[in-house]
């Protein structure tokens, strides 16, 4: 049984159209999760650990005007496109497409307003919540009128996430969450122990200064890359040298619920396992926190203090015809859905 609940959490400055931003918490016996409907921002996430006490394992603030804010897009809803577009340009059906420049030289994440930017219309579900929103024809300069829906569902220990979208053009389209986790609870100082391993045989390295895909597809097999058995984090840097991962990891092509991914926390028994559809999975641990934000209860979150594990197609792939299509035409339906197990061992 999911419990789920609203209540009012905000309202936005007059200056940005207004609005009342509500709070929706879902509720089982092992999770309890709470979204806004600005951006579908996931602002909590509580599961258990072996003592059977709840803990919140996602970075966020208290209170709206921090989401409002520049932050780094915490438990964000990220489109219309994930991750980074070089140059913020391309071609779709022979016209050139111009994107804000948002992170010099690239756009990142959908752009100056994307969709965590927004205000989304809610529709309570028996055992979830459904947001939905028509991001208009030329809405940070993405090409058609596109009609989409971010279903939030709660069975037991596992938290689905499902996107669809309709569009009346051509446009490409990569939708994900970014929820940033820590599953000592949010807050603690870093990552450095948990155990992490992600089900891909390649990766995507990029280009240094820009951090867009080179475009090369490479075998994990003898790199830091290879996370096919569980590492912890910390000594696993060390080892390589790696100053973080902000990196693509390939998943099977396939379209269906495919296991990808698995953190563990020891101390706690706190573990999370996910599921997708997508095609690949950015696996990021906070390379860019820098301890300057004031998030919940007054928590700060310096540097590698949290890890984000976002399903998405593969950045850029709108200039990349050897990646997996970027495309959604008029008449198609894009469908993803991404699983977060929570459970304890
Ligand atoms: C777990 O909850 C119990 C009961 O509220 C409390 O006594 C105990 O200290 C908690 N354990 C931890 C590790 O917080
Ligand atoms: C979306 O895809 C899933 C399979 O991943 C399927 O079960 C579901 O029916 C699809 N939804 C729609 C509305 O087509």
């Amino acid at each position: 049984m999911t419990e789920v609940t609203r209540e009012m959490f905000g309202h936005l400055p007059q200056q940005g159209g207004g609005g009342a931003v509500e709070k929706f918490l879902l509720k089982s016996d092992s999770v309890k999760v709470e979204i806004i409907s600005l951006g579908c921002i996931i602002t909590a996430l509580e599961t258990k650990g072996r003592d059977g006490n709840f803990s919140d394992i996602a970075l966020g603030f208290d209170r709206l005007e921090g989401y409002v804010n520049k932050h780094p897009y915490f438990g964000a809803t990220i489109g219309r496109v994930a991750n980074r577009i070089a140059n913020g340009k391309f071609m779709v059906e022979g016209k050139e497409y111009k994107l804000a420049l948002n992170n010099p030289p690239n756009s990142l994440h959908g752009g100056n307003k994307g969709f965590d930017k927004v205000l989304w219309t809610p529709e309570v579900l028996l055992n979830g919540i459904r947001f939905s929103r028509t991001s208009p024809a030329g809405e940070e300069g993405y090409p058609g009128e596109l009609k989409v829906w971010v279903t939030y569902t709660l069975h037991g220990g596992e938290l689905a996430i499902n996107y669809r979208a309709q569009s009346s053009n051509t446009t490409p389209i990569s939708l994900t969450n970014h929820a940033y986790f820590n599953l000592a609870g949010q807050g603690s100082h870093d990552i450095y122990n948990h155990e992490v391993s992600i089900e891909a045989d390649f990766y995507l390295p990029v280009d240094d200064n820009t951090l867009i895909p080179t475009g090369e597809v490479v075998a994990v097999q003898d790199t830091a890359f290879d996370l096919r058995k569980p590492v912890e984090l910390g000594r696993h840097m060390q080892k390589f040298q790696l100053s973080g991962f902000d990196h693509t990891f390939c998943l099977e092509r396939s379209e269906a619920r495919r296991y990808c991914a698995r953190a563990h926390h020891p101390p706690s028994g706190r573990t999370m396992e996910v599921y997708t559809t997508q095609p690949g999975i950015q696996f990021y641990t906070g390379n860019f926190l820098d301890g300057s934000l004031e998030g919940k209860g007054g928590s700060v979150y310096p540097k590698h203090s949290a890890f984000c594990l976002e399903t998405q197609n593969w950045p850029d792939a709108v200039n990349k015809p050897r990646f997996p299509s970027a495309l959604l035409r008029p008449g198609e339906e894009y469908n993803h859905t991404t699983w977060l197990k929570f459970t304890v061992a």
